[in-house]
């Protein structure tokens, strides 16, 4: 096991916090939207967006030379080749990514995305020099019905198994799915719940799993950010509607500075 304790002597553990903008916006509101961002940094925190594909070219204008990092919301688990509408996670290094988020519930739902599937795209994302961002969590129905540990633990567990000891360079996303765009955010509680459940998985697989980051993921607002963000085992947030907004991002941004700076072992590098 994992300490859950505050006295954390992880020096990986740097907030971090990745907008995941869907499929929102357009070329002009992208640009605007990051040039606002851009005003408002340094943020402290590590600060990341994912965008849609197509614009990745004017988000690496917009951001090079900025402290704010970008990624993709999706990659395909292929080498290219004849795959209609995949886009390649090799392709994706070519635009400067950083991270790319897989497996997010809209995937594993409307894409039918297995859990194998996710964690190949994982692999795959590693593979070429990009950090993973692999979400997990529960129906509403499967938290009513107590299952959020194992399902939680099962999507992690493909990772685990595909990915072995290099599972520790990848970034996990805890998004219960009944809080993503509801407004219903778990509590604190409840998330730091899951989060020490998976930071337990990852240490039975890798001994570097204190270091890595565990993001929380579902309705994350200025408002509510810090408190989840203080959580000894949530370290920062992938924030969707939220992150449209460059007032509110920005503020969510700092609110994991400031849970950090109460947490010292959190804000490093
Ligand atoms: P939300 O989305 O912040 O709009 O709930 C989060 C996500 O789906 O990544």
């Amino acid at each position: 096991m994992v300490s859950s304790t505050k006295s954390k002597s992880h020096p990986g553990r740097r907030p971090l916090v990745v907008g995941n903008w869907k499929m929102n916006g357009t070329r002009a509101s992208s640009v605007a939207l990051l040039a606002a961002l851009r005003a408002e940094e340094p943020f402290g925190s590590e600060v990341s967006v994912c965008c849609p594909y197509p614009y990745l070219a004017d988000v690496v204008l917009s951001l090079q030379g900025s402290g704010i990092s970008w990624g993709a919301q999706d990659c395909s688990h292929l080498d290219p080749g004849a795959h209609t509408g995949d886009v390649a996670a090799v392709m994706l290094t070519e635009f400067g990514c950083r991270y790319v988020i897989v497996g997010h519930s809209e995937r594993r739902v409307h894409h039918a995305e297995s859990d194998q599937r996710v964690a190949d795209k994982a692999r795959m994302a590693l593979a070429h020099g990009l950090t993973p961002i692999v979400c997990v969590g529960e129906t509403l129905d499967e938290r009513v019905a107590m299952l959020t540990e194992s399902i939680v633990k099962r999507q992690l567990s493909a990772v685990v198994h595909t990915l072995g000891h290099c599972v520790s360079q990848i970034v996990v996303a805890y998004e219960p799915i009944w809080a993503i765009g509801s407004g219903l955010t778990a509590t604190p509680e409840q998330a730091q719940a899951v989060h020490s459940v998976l930071r337990a998985q990852l240490a039975a697989a890798s001994t570097l799993a204190g270091e890595m980051r565990l993001l929380y993921g579902g309705s994350v607002t200025a408002a509510n950010a810090h408190a989840l963000f203080a959580q000894p085992d949530i370290d920062g947030g992938l924030v969707g509607g939220a992150s449209l907004k460059a007032n509110e991002f920005s503020a969510i941004c700092r609110a994991a500075t400031g849970a950090a700076l109460e947490s010292p072992g959190k804000l490093k590098t």
